[in-house]
């Protein structure tokens, strides 16, 4: 990693902030793409930024002249910048869609234009996720489950549209040049600073606002939540080890919806009754990544405890909460 240039997109968002974090401290020397619409120049990405290692580009990476200005050639782009999150989706169909698949072809253009330099992408478990419980599908889910949506005229596949398209478009391009590209599938990746649209977030912020009763959305559903520091570590034990093709990364500890609420409660000290509530349409029963190739390839071992994990992450949100009061204000959803 020593001396490696990396063009890193989405850098000021939560996965790419951290990522962009460990992959300098282990020597690399870093290019950030954003356009702020989610990820923020807060404290934590202002201090980043200062650093001589790194240089921030502000663009929309659907705008050529974007990706022009980040320079290059790079040894690794790594292509996190996506619009995300079920709510956008479901409002804003169009926008994710035309986003994500718009900026992922410029990205691949950028790359097929230099002279060699490895690509990695930022998939998601939803490319399969909306099949779970629709079609017999393994879980823990293998890479080589089928992916797919239920019915293109849903809005919220919008967002595992765009990734399928993604992922397909990224792993065609490699075979097409011979090039080598990472495809990585991150499974509910929580931590502090993700933003409000996910279930931690969400279930602090009502926590935080007293909610009494407090609802339980979907208890008996299972998620395995897998801590931003183990998502990392993943990526950059695939990095080191020249890692090409598709891989599924996560924690394989699954936790009903129910036991997170009540875990995440402990560690709020939020004393109250739960009620639970149907989950949303379409929301899978179960989702668990099979870390069988992640394992053999790199010996990875998520590390970090979700009682521990949930413990950093809702202290987080607190302060955070603390010192912007405005956003206990805003809606919540499931
Ligand atoms: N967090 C998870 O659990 C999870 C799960 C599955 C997949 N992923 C994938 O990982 C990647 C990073 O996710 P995250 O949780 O850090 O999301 P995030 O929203 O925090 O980060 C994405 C960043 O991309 C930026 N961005 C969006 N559109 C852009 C554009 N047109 N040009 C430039 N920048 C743009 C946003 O401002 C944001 O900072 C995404 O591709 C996401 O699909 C994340």
């Amino acid at each position: 990693m020593k001396g490696e240039r990396i063009l890193l997109t989405g850098g000021a968002g939560f996965i790419g902030l951290r990522l962009a974090r460990r992959l300098a401290e282990a020597g690399a020397k870093l290019t950030l793409v954003d356009d702020l619409s989610r990820g923020r120049r807060d404290e934590e990405a202002e201090a980043f930024f200062a650093r001589p290692d790194v240089t921030f580009v502000q663009g929309d990476l659907c705008d050529p002249a974007t990706l022009e200005r980040a320079g290059g050639p790079f040894d690794t782009i790594v292509h996190l910048a996506a619009v995300i999150g079920i709510q956008v989706s479901e409002r804003e169909p169009v926008r994710v869609l035309r986003t994500n698949a718009i900026s992922t072809i410029r990205v691949v253009d950028r790359w097929l234009a230099q002279e060699g330099g490895r690509l990695v992408f930022a998939s998601t478990s939803e490319v399969y996720g909306a099949l779970l419980g629709a079609v017999p599908l393994a879980v823990p889910s293998p890479e080589s489950v089928p992916v797919g949506v239920r019915d293109t005229g849903i809005s919220r596949y919008s967002y595992a549209a765009s990734k399928i398209f993604g992922e397909t478009l990224v792993r065609q391009a490699a075979q097409a040049g011979g090039r080598t590209a990472l495809v990585v599938r991150p499974h509910n990746v929580y931590g502090p600073r993700m933003g409000w649209n996910h279930v931690i977030p969400q279930m602090s912020l009502r926590a935080l606002r007293g909610e009494d009763p407090f609802r339980v959305f979907g208890a008996d559903e299972t998620r395995a939540f897998c801590h931003i520091d183990d998502f990392t570590r993943a990526v950059e034990l695939l990095l080191e080890r020249d890692e090409t093709g598709l891989f599924h990364v996560g924690t394989d500890r699954e936790t009903r919806i129910g036991d997170l609420a009540r875990m995440l409660l402990e560690a709020a000290g939020h004393r109250v009754w739960t009620v639970d509530v149907p989950s949303q349409q379409g929301s899978p029963p179960r989702r668990c990544p099979d870390l069988g190739k992640l394992r053999a390839a790199t010996g990875y071992e998520p590390q970090v405890t979700l009682e521990a994990g949930l413990a950093e992450t809702f202290a987080w949100y607190k302060r955070h909460a603390e010192a912007h009061p405005e956003d206990l204000q805003m809606e919540a959803t499931p």
